[in-house]
């Protein structure tokens, strides 16, 4: 039997720009890449848990989690999502991904996520929403320290000892944090809060598969057994040395010596905004160091057709395309377009089309008319929505990521650069 193929790899259209030679002159780095990630001595900082978490992580865990999340799914209309970068963009691309862009409209509990900016406004919308609701909290960060973060909790931490009291707010309070004495651990044993442990050797970037993103989304009804089952097919996969996921590091490498500095992951549905935000992340913070990297961007057409298709087609050629598209769209909805007498809108040749149809024409159009134009295209097919391919796609970036980043020469699992903004920050405030 032909294995069942989750993603598609479509390398068509970058034919006449690079070379089979051009491919096989990277099989020995490959390999060493490949040895290196997997060896007992890594040079690098060693964050290289996520590897093998998904099938190291137990049943028994698994169920805890599953137990955990149903309590509190039945005790909240809605939870508050403390976090920010790693401890916020997976979450939300993994929600928005399987259920849709307005989750809260169809679904109980609703979610809402703070401390991932500094604007009061956004603070003060989200308590205003919460005031005749019923809130959990679950605050995340493995340095237990964000000051965005930090900041919402505290706010928080006072909202719902004002509404439950210290002792049942206790009950709907809890941490996902390094278990190392950070301030966030100290306050969640302080305050008789549970606690999720984030694994020293993971990164906020590659954490989404840790409890950092089980235990949210299991509560939020995602099934997370079958989103780990896909991230232990794509882990099996991927230690085979011929895989599409290290295709996709060779391919990024190749361009960005061709001169394209610029990433834009592309797709038409406004379900993977978020996870075109998670994948920047990832990306960005991996690879852009020591003056160099791809800058990673992302569209979602149609939408970005009518604003930035103009330089796609026609700007300063530094870019490549990759499009990311659904093989089977498989919903239980069918829209389609009304025969209409008068037809004054001339849109009588679509009657009876889906619009889903006319989105895939514009899809079709879209790789044509921008490859024509010599934007090297790759296009990364899905076979359908749903949490195991979900789980299979996030390890493909992951490893792809840690890939790419060893052929630039970079560090995939620091970010020294962060760090600037902050010190002058700390100095503002403590100083004014
Ligand atoms: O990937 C990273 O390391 C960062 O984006 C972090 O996830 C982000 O800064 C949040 O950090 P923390 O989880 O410690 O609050």
């Amino acid at each position: 039997l032909e294995r069942y193929i989750i993603i598609n790899l479509n390398t068509n259209y970058i034919k006449n720009i690079i070379s089979k030679e051009e491919f096989v002159e990277y099989n020995q780095k490959i390999h060493e890449i490949h040895d290196l990630l997997h060896s007992k001595n890594y040079n690098y900082t060693d964050k290289r848990g996520w590897i093998d978490f998904p099938a190291q992580i137990t049943e028994q865990e698994i169920q805890n989690i599953q137990i955990f999340s149903d309590i509190i799914s039945k005790k909240c209309d809605v939870l508050i999502i403390i976090g920010i970068g790693g401890s916020y963009l997976g979450i939300r691309a993994a929600l928005e991904f399987l259920k849709s862009c307005h989750y809260n409209y169809f679904n109980k509990p609703e979610v809402f996520f703070v401390g991932n900016n500094m604007s009061e406004d956004y603070i003060n919308n989200i308590l205003k929403i919460c005031e005749n609701k019923e809130i959990c909290v679950n605050i995340i960060s493995k340095s237990g320290s964000t000051i965005e973060c930090m900041m919402a909790f505290r706010i928080f931490r006072e909202f719902m000892e004002k509404k439950y009291g210290k002792i049942k707010s206790q009950e709907r309070i809890f941490c996902t944090t390094s278990t190392n004495n950070n301030n966030l651990h100290k306050i969640s044993l302080c305050e008789n809060y549970k606690i999720f442990d984030i694994p020293e050797n993971i990164g906020g970037r590659y954490s989404v598969l840790t409890h950092v993103g089980l235990v949210p989304l299991s509560i939020l009804g995602v099934n997370i057994k079958k989103i780990l089952q896909g991230a232990i097919q794509a882990r099996q996969d991927f230690m085979n040395l011929d895989n599409i996921c290290y295709k996709y590091s060779i391919i990024r490498n190749i361009l960005y010596n061709k001169n394209k500095k610029i990433e834009i992951m592309s797709g038409f549905e406004p379900r993977l905004k978020y996870l075109f935000e998670w994948w920047k992340q990832l990306f960005g913070e991996s690879e852009g160091k020591n003056k160099q990297g791809i800058f990673p961007s992302s569209l979602i057409y149609s939408t970005d057709l009518h604003s930035m298709g103009q330089f796609v087609q026609d700007g300063t050629p530094i870019f490549f395309e990759t499009v990311l598209n659904f093989k089977n769209s498989k919903q239980d909805f069918n829209i389609k377009l009304p025969y209409n007498n008068k037809n004054l809108d001339n849109l009588n040749y679509l009657a009876g089309k889906n619009i889903e149809y006319v989105n895939s024409q514009a899809f079709q159009a879209t790789v044509y008319a921008h490859s024509r134009a010599n934007t090297p295209v790759i296009n990364i097919e899905i076979d359908e929505i749903n949490e195991y391919n979900l789980g299979y796609l996030i390890y493909f970036f992951e490893k792809s990521c840690a890939v790419s980043a060893h052929l630039l020469g970079v560090d995939p699992f620091n970010q020294p650069g962060v760090e600037s903004y902050k010190t002058k920050m700390f100095e503002l405030l403590k100083n004014n």
